[in-house]
């Protein structure tokens, strides 16, 4: 193998009560794409802040173009050529597309002045180059997540790096940007740009990685080419064990009707009609951006719906407010954990109790010990890495944030239990116990409904599937009936069309 352009070597970093990284290493080689692989909490984010000089190490070397290096921070390691896309957004909603891609470097004439049309037209062209169908002048709160990720994508091009880093990009990516996005890894690596490629999608890091890195309790454990392995063997390194059966669709005996959705229709979907019954899982599958999300946030009273009824247990209910929501025993947890679930800087059992304060109560009182119980609780059974319930939350591994999220619903005693795309950014041995915890809830008479655009997670859940295509349910299943082919040929609404023409 060639010589590595960036070198990591044995590098150790500690938190307060929490060893991170334990002799990490990691090569990088130009023209090639280095996928950077572990459970949540292996360490992946943080080599690569110690990497850009967003954390100091405590022990270790970095070789650079064959010199040892030491970045102070973000701003010198990209002088230097390296850039990061990070895990969680940094951008600035209130600011323009293009504003937030030359932040802080805007370009200016000698009087210090910015020049508006030179730096749009930079933007486009970046903008054109990912395929993303918006003006730079548009503020970027106006766009979806996936978008915003885009854009966050297009600021690390302009950099023109010898390496780029990305720390999940794909995540809030619909297909078709995942692709746009594989199309300029592609380029990159024609160019001889080196890339670090952190991801939990096996698929994609066979589709688009040459090399793999494994770390596990922040210790280098192997690097692979990715022709010489595969998906088993890769879990095994990862893991530290072999698992077994993925999806443990646990069978378990429906009960009288919970909920019961009639006619429902907004600006975002119209004419929605199921039922789901108690103990039951309701898959709901679809492109993102077929209008999921908005019937979900409408069920749970966080967007209004125009007309139609919701009925619990067979009394209709009002749910204007997420508050209503949860009054009728209904939870939703979000996609966007940073927009719009978790609150950064508040603790692990600040974020999880959030929510059923009232429950923990006693005469307007609340229970202290009873809150730490049931955090502990929940800490414990989903196997949430954190040194206490009283770490703050921001510092906790994406995909540990994530546990938290889902306890955080579960915690509320919900009887209709809505989880929104429940293990994006988790890895495959946490997504398992995510899975078994929903088949614990689900046989003790919890509904579910999972909204997920992974097809192998919808299809090995759910007792009973719907599609979505634009607004409109486009198919329903049994989970004897469905496979990936009817869920994708619904999910881009061909039965629609056949049954038109
Ligand atoms: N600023 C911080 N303060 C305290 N602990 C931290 C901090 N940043 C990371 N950690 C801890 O370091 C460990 C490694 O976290 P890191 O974010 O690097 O994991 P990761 O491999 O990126 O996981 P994921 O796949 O979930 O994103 C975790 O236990 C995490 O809680
Ligand atoms: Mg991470």
């Amino acid at each position: 193998m060639s010589q590595p352009i960036l070198e990591l070597k044995n590098i150790h970093k500690s938190f307060p009560g929490v060893k991170a990284l334990d002799n990490a290493c990691l090569n990088v080689y130009s023209g090639k794409v280095m996928a950077l692989m572990g459970e949540n909490g292996a360490g992946k984010s943080t080599l690569m802040k110690v990497l850009t000089g967003i954390y100091s190490l405590d022990e270790g070397e970095i070789f650079y173009e064959n010199k040892q290096v030491s970045f102070t921070g973000p701003r010198h390691s990209q002088q230097a050529g390296i850039s990061i896309i990070h895990q969680e957004l940094n951008l600035l909603p209130e600011l323009t597309i293009a504003e937030n891609i030359f932040l802080g470097r805007e370009i200016t004439n000698a009087f210090g002045r910015i020049k508006w049309s030179l730096m749009f037209a930079e933007a486009q062209v970046l903008l054109d180059r990912l395929n993303v169908k918006h003006k730079p002048s548009q503020r970027l709160g106006e766009l979806s997540l996936g978008e915003q990720q885009m854009v966050e994508i297009a600021k690390a091009l302009s950099f023109k790096s010898k390496i780029i880093v990305m720390d999940e990009p794909t995540d809030a990516l619909t297909e078709t940007e995942t692709a746009s996005l594989f199309t300029v890894i592609n380029e990159l690596r024609a160019e001889g740009v080196g890339i670090v490629y952190i991801s939990h999608r096996l698929k994609e890091i066979f589709e688009i990685c040459d090399d793999i890195t494994v770390l596990r309790d922040g210790k280098f454990i192997a690097q692979r080419a990715v022709s010489e392995t595969d998906e088993d063997s890769l879990i095994e390194l990862m893991v530290g064990r072999r698992l077994d059966e993925q999806y443990p669709r646990v069978d378990s005996k429906h009960g009288t009707r919970c909920l019961e959705v009639k006619h429902l229709s907004s600006s975002d979907f119209n004419d929605i009609s199921f039922t789901l019954d108690h103990g039951e899982i309701l898959g709901i599958s679809g492109l993102m951006g077929a209008g999921r999300t908005e019937l979900m946030k409408a069920i749970y009273g966080a967007l209004p719906y125009q007309s139609g009824e919701v009925l619990m247990e067979g009394k209709v209910i009002t749910v204007n407010s997420p508050q209503q929501g949860l009054a009728n025993r209904i939870a939703y947890i979000s996609e966007d954990r940073k927009g719009d679930g978790l609150i950064l800087g508040l603790s692990v059992k600040e974020n999880m109790s959030l929510c059923s304060l009232k429950q923990l109560s006693h005469r307007l009182q609340l229970d202290h010990a009873a809150e730490t119980l049931a955090v502990e609780d929940f800490i414990h059974l989903f196997n949430i890495k954190t040194p206490s319930k009283d770490q703050i939350i921001g510092h906790l591994s994406g995909g540990n944030q994530q546990k938290v999220a889902i306890a955080k619903g579960l915690m509320t005693r919900p009887k209709v239990l809505i989880l929104d795309e429940p293990t994006r950014g988790v890895d495959v041995g946490a997504k398992k116990e995510i899975y078994q915890l929903i088949n614990k809830f689900k046989q003790e008479g919890m509904s579910i409904i999972l909204v997920s655009s992974e097809m192998p997670e919808v299809l090995g859940m759910s007792d009973r599937i719907l599609v979505m295509y634009q607004g409109q349910i486009s198919g329903e299943f049994s989970a004897e009936e469905a496979d990936q082919e009817k869920l994708m040929a619904c999910a881009f609404g061909n039965n629609i069309m056949e049954k038109t023409a």
